[in-house]
């Protein structure tokens, strides 16, 4: 097969693309092909890939198991449109209900993480009948018109018509030089604030339950729980964006059940489809009886990826990812930790299971280096946080414990190389 290469492919998107998508990397590879927890470039170069295309292929890219369903289904029927019966959607409407928390039983599917995002705030305030929501700093829901209303994070505010009076953010349960407790109970407070303030308009609040884009922060184990106390109080709901944590990556199924709190509503996209697109919002029959003005998404649920992310869920349980997931991500930080406590260039390594940040003290050029000098000698890893200064490990939870320790040593010697 003939490759373009890197240097065409970005003189191409120069002059057909938006110029507002830019790349990881100044010299990018041309990756052609992935399978499990690999990527292949144009010249045949391997790739242990730790972000998983940002916390989308937990099951392995390309995994046979998977495509081979994705193959014969779409050699079978392709699409329909919800105005006709298909099996595939209800059969993995009533397998979401299986695996969600609580009380959490019905699915609307659609095509990406903000139209999940969009269906869920529609849903809320079809329910309370009112209209504003609360977000947090350092949150991120989408890009679309509602989703991007509740982007806490400066860069992605792309929108210069964004309403500030509709849509509220409060201060994130972390912050720089403050024990994680004292953190989340200013958020707490804050969030209480704008509740009475605006009494009788929020709908709900959205969160992450561990923030990806915003630098993997992880709050305080009775967080959620206290949030929604107050929720309840106010009559708003607890709108739980499960996009980037869904799907094994925490060691439970959902990141929120590390937080002992069942949300109103669910959303979840990515790692639901393993790279096929697929989304959903989900929530109790009490909330979705709200919801019965006619409603639709062309091609969401459609038997493709249906089908797909049946075979995505039935592969995480089958191979006990979600153990893996623990298991993995444990040895992972623990290895971070000791490269913590190597360079106090290293200022905090946060996550649970194998969504793991690890936060320098850099203003984003070091950052950038480090990860093209990884991806120099064949590792793939992230970056986000407010600062872009988190690096971050979210790999396909099917790498191996010697890949863990691959990445770690090739890590200290490249964080050596550059300091
Ligand atoms: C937590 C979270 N929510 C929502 C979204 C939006 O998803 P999509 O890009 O599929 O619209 C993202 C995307 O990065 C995300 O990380």
């Amino acid at each position: 097969m003939d490759y373009l290469g890197p240097e065409k492919i970005i003189k191409k998107k120069k002059e057909f693309y938006m110029p507002c998508s830019h790349n990881f990397y100044k010299n990018p590879p041309q990756i052609v092909r992935g399978l499990m927890q690999y990527y292949y470039d144009n010249e045949g170069i391997q790739y242990l890939d730790f972000f998983s295309g940002v916390s989308v292929a937990n099951c392995g890219h390309c995994n046979p198991e998977i495509t081979c369903v994705t193959i014969e289904q779409l050699q079978t029927l392709q699409h329909t449109s919800t105005i006709y019966l298909t099996q595939p959607l209800v059969d993995l409407a009533e397998k979401m209900a299986e695996i969600m928390p609580g009380d959490i039983k019905r699915s609307f599917f659609c095509n990406s993480g903000s139209e999940a995002v969009e269906g869920a705030m529609l849903l809320a305030r079809l329910y309370t009948q009112k209209e504003e929501f609360i977000y947090l700093e350092g949150g991120l829901h989408g890009r679309t018109y509602l989703s991007s209303n509740v982007i806490g994070i400066p860069m992605w505010r792309t929108d210069p018509f964004l309403d500030a009076n509709k849509f509220h953010i409060a201060l994130r349960p972390w912050k720089k030089d403050l024990n994680i407790d004292e953190a989340a109970k200013i958020s707490l407070r804050d969030i209480e604030l704008i509740l009475e303030k605006r009494k009788g308009k929020i709908a709900g609040f959205i969160a992450e339950p561990i923030q990806g884009n915003g630098g993997i922060i992880v709050p305080p184990k009775w967080y959620f729980v206290e949030v929604k106390k107050l929720l309840e109080k106010y009559h708003s709901l607890l709108i739980i964006d499960e996009v980037q944590t869904g799907f094994a990556r925490t060691g439970k199924m959902f990141a929120i059940e590390n937080f002992d709190v069942v949300p109103d509503i669910m959303v979840v996209a990515k790692a639901l489809g393993n790279g096929i697109p697929i989304s959903a919002f989900c929530t109790s029959d009490r909330i979705a009886n709200t919801f019965t003005k006619p409603s639709a998404s062309t091609l969401g649920g459609n038997p493709v990826s249906s089908k797909t992310a049946i075979a995505v869920i039935e592969y995480i349980i089958k191979h006990e990812l979600i153990e893996k997931a623990s298991y993995l991500g444990n040895i992972l930080k623990k290895g971070l930790e000791s490269l913590k406590n190597k360079y106090g260039f290293i200022k905090e390594v946060r996550g649970i299971g194998l969504m793991l940040g690890v936060e320098l003290d850099d203003d984003g050029s070091l950052t950038d280096l480090i990860l093209e000098k990884m991806k120099d000698r064949g590792f793939i890893i992230g970056k986000n946080g407010l600062g872009r200064n988190v690096l971050a490990f979210q790999p396909p939870l099917v790498i191996t414990v010697d890949d863990v320790f691959n990445i770690l040593t090739n890590l200290d010697e490249v964080i050596k190389e550059v300091l």
